[in-house]
């Protein structure tokens, strides 16, 4: 297989625009962004280095009863054969190498698979040859689309595997690099789209555009034969062996699981960039109806906190539930009501913390990270709680310089408080991040918002000088709640010596 190393990209010659400049989809400037995009996150790891962790008898037999490795290898063979193939028409230097990128990594995510399912001696169906298309542009977007749908439920499917530990952590360690780039397909993909429809002769548009309502009827039907085939014998199998604990996610809460990390995941890229849309249009049309079913059925639980749990390995309810009726079902005051909330807190929820009161590495990056959350004591107080991280640093996108700020967040607290070690090591792995100052700051809050659902929260970073500048960011979630008591932040304007 061929290697590919980022030093390779040197010689495309175009240099994405600068940061802040604004880019025009179509132009020129968009196309080498949604390149460069592809091309500069590319990460270099090597499938044949993997060491797959020992699991333990119970994790091994939930990963082997798992009836989705035959379609997931032959998914990533037939990306690798199709994209590779559309490459070949690419006549774009740059747009080619790109296209070339994205190939490889689907080859390698098959490769990947190939060696994880060799090392837990999970049996697989002989392979498909798998054929060149005739139609190479057709092919590339019935792949592109596809991984639209698949990857937005995979980031919220493996984000509850995560958090139940349905998937060992050793393991979702290991398959973070493919969930994370086939965000970055998408995000390339649907970039891909937009450069091209506005880059083709105007009688040709409409054609493009029957083109693309034909890939997703043609995924529609595709998707609908896959479910007939799952609903046999090898679900049965996946069920009785242990998927039953995955079986029990709640439909809302997954929904709202794959939003918010789409969100999270396709957040993290140049804003520039269009993002997927259609998918999560609809994940939000499917939310609101069964909201609004949850509403006409009389239900007196919160609108999407409906029955049913994510459990973990070992049967506790992770997040998602109602299980505790005092909380759930209390009156809420009119404040609350403004923003969605979690579910009611779990008693046993502190036997989930991973990091609090164990021996923590710590991580390289943010999205690694895992922030975590306790119930509140005093869920029907309004109160304020505050973290001041005096000493916070990230790296600047572009130079890999470091920057430093001084973050104060604020939150008023619902059902879930942050747990402060966790947040402290979610802090720490932005020390090798690259991302200006707007991004790092709102993306904490942001963050912090997704795991609490607090009933308002505020983060302000004040960012010492880059350039001679110091930079303040404020980002709050709505207005102040009526009769809460928050202090100014008490930071002091940037000042020099004296
Ligand atoms: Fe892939
Ligand atoms: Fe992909």
């Amino acid at each position: 297989m061929k290697r590919w190393n980022p030093s390779d990209f040197d010689d495309a010659g175009e240099a994405p625009p600068p940061p802040g400049s604004p880019v025009k989809l179509g132009s020129a400037a968009h196309k080498v962004l949604l390149s460069r995009t592809l091309l500069d996150t590319f990460d270099p790891y090597r499938p044949a280095v993997i060491d797959w962790p020992k699991l333990k008898p119970d994790a091994l037999a939930r990963i082997t009863s798992l009836p989705i490795w035959d379609i997931a290898v032959q998914t990533e063979g037939k990306a690798r054969a199709r994209v590779l193939a559309y490459a070949e028409r690419v006549s774009d230097p740059l747009l080619k190498r790109a296209v070339e990128l994205n190939g490889f990594e689907e080859g390698r995510h098959k490769h990947v698979l190939s060696n994880l399912v060799e090392a837990y001696g999970i049996r697989l169906k002989p392979e498909p040859a798998y054929k060149t298309p005739r139609n190479a542009e057709w092919a590339f977007m019935v792949t592109g689309f596809s991984e639209c749908i698949d990857s937005f439920f995979a980031f919220g499917l493996f984000e509850a595997a995560k958090r139940t530990g349905y998937f060992p952590q050793e393991l979702v360690e290991t398959f973070e690099p493919v969930i994370r780039e086939e965000g970055r397909h998408i995000l390339f993909f649907v970039n891909w789209v937009a450069w091209r429809r506005r880059n083709m002769a105007l009688w040709r548009r409409p054609l493009f555009e029957l083109k693309v309502i034909a890939v997703w009827l043609f995924l529609v039907y595709e998707r609908l034969g896959l479910a007939k085939d799952v609903g046999t014998a090898e679900e049965a199998n996946f069920t009785v062996n242990g998927g039953a604990d995955l079986a029990d996610v709640n439909i809302a809460e997954l929904i709202d699981l794959c939003l918010s990390e789409n969100d999270r995941r396709l957040g993290a890229y140049d804003a520039r960039l269009v993002r997927p849309k259609f998918v999560p249009r609809m994940a939000r049309l499917a939310r609101w109806m069964l909201r609004l079913r949850s509403h006409k059925s009389g239900s007196s639980r919160p609108p999407g906190v409906a029955t049913g749990t994510i459990k973990s390995a070992h049967g506790e309810a992770i997040f998602g539930v109602a299980e505790d009726r005092r909380v759930a079902d209390r009156p809420r005051p009119r404040y609350v009501q403004r923003m969605s909330h979690p579910p009611a807190p779990d008693r046993d929820a502190l036997s989930d913390l991973t990091q609090l009161g164990r021996q923590s590495p710590g991580f390289d990056r943010p999205e690694a990270a895992r922030l975590e959350r306790v119930p509140n004591p005093h869920p029907d107080t309004l109160y304020l709680a505050r973290f001041t991280a005096p000493e916070f640093t990230s790296l600047c996108p572009v130079t890999g310089q470091p920057d430093f700020a001084q973050l104060v967040i604020d939150y008023a607290p619902q059902d879930w408080l942050i747990e402060s070690k966790s947040l402290k090591l979610y802090l720490g792995a932005f020390r090798n991040h690259g991302a200006f100052h707007e991004d790092c700051t709102v993306a904490i809050g942001k963050r912090i918002v997704e795991i609490a659902a607090p009933r308002w929260l505020r983060i302000g970073g004040y960012w010492y000088p880059r350039g001679g500048i110091p930079i303040d960011i404020f980002y709050q979630t709505g207005p102040v709640p009526d009769g809460l008591w928050a202090p100014d932040q008490g930071v002091m304007p940037y000042r020099g010596r004296g």
